[in-house]
């Protein structure tokens, strides 16, 4: 059987090509068995698995758990809020007390960067990221270079736009990561405020006009504003971003020519992109929702069958 190269999924950085084909043929399998009418398979029956989430979320927290319920594994769910972390336990005390009740993989959501990467240096158990501050959300990028390739076929050579608040977002560093791996051009247009950095580092190319990255793309990722992410003001007002970076079907009929929209959620309706773009046939968010399972499921099932248990 065919294996990934690593025991971890800290983020895209440390795959390589084969790990990311290797999940996506896996996930190929399972999006075909979460369509069965009976969507659950024996795999992981002497797998446990806790859901560490230090941080909100609704999409990564639910399509964990769902793919972890099709794999028959067994589930901790831990929230952060209320916990001991609340009373000050340390991370790597909280994690290794459920440990001691017999967890094989830990799946974890923590605002600081790195946070994933310290844990797996520090605990006996399989670490997944499931999104780690402004750094890292690889199982996010995988299902959307998943979700593209369903409608493109080969990503070699297609050329992806990554719009919006690219500053705060992990969903942008991992995305930019598969996306180069997989062979894909990718441009990332924002206004210079809320570009990172270290952008020229990246190996990607940089706009700040919106038309301009769409009459250029096949595809454009809008990402969410992050206002959460937030000390200052990055843009005037909300509405000035909207009019500038703000996706509606008015600019997308001016291209004439159809590109996918994606967007990782939760939306910001009438900022990132308007009801009728989130809700129109250009965009592909529900099934990047759907493909999320199938790809966390692969993820999983990879991983785990790198431990040192049963897996049939
Ligand atoms: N895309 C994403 O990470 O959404 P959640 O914050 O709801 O998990």
């Amino acid at each position: 059987m065919k294996a990934l190269s690593v025991d971890h999924l800290l983020g895209i950085k440390q795959l390589t090509e084969a790990d990311v084909q290797l999940i996506f043929e896996t996930a190929d399998h399972f999006k075909e068995v979460i369509n069965r009418p009976i969507k659950k398979v024996p795999s992981l029956r002497d797998i446990t698995i806790a859901n560490l989430f230090f941080e909100n979320s609704t999409r990564t927290k639910l399509s964990f758990e769902l793919a972890e319920k099709r794999l028959s594994a067994d589930i901790l769910n831990f929230s952060a809020a209320q916990s001991s972390v609340k009373k000050g336990e340390t991370l790597v005390d909280t994690v290794n007390n459920i440990l001691a009740m017999k967890v094989d993989i830990v799946v974890m959501r923590h605002p600081n960067p790195g946070a994933a990467q310290f844990l797996s240096k520090r605990v006996k158990a399989c670490i997944i990221n499931a999104g780690d501050g402004t750094h890292e959300h690889p199982s996010q990028a995988l299902l959307d270079a998943y979700s593209l390739r369903e409608k493109m076929g080969d990503l070699r050579g297609k050329k992806v736009a990554i719009v919006g608040d690219i500053r705060h977002s992990r969903v942008a560093l991992s995305n930019i990561f598969a996306l180069k791996l997989l062979g894909a051009e990718v441009k990332l247009c924002a206004p210079k405020s809320l570009l990172p950095k270290y952008s020229s580092a990246l190996d990607v190319s940089v706009e700040t006009d919106l038309m301009k990255t769409l009459k250029w793309c096949d595809a454009a990722n809008m990402l969410r504003v992050q206002n959460e992410r937030m000390d200052v003001s990055y843009f005037p007002t909300t509405r000035e971003y909207a009019l500038q970076y703000g996706l509606t079907m008015d600019k997308l009929k001016q291209l004439r020519k159809d590109i996918i929209i994606l967007h990782p959620g939760p939306i910001n309706r009438g900022v990132e992109v308007t009801t009728e773009v989130a809700d129109s046939e250009y965009a592909i968010i529900l099934d990047q929702v759907e493909n999320g399972v199938a790809i966390r499921m692969a993820i999983i099932y990879l991983l785990a069958s790198k431990l040192n248990n049963n897996i049939t």
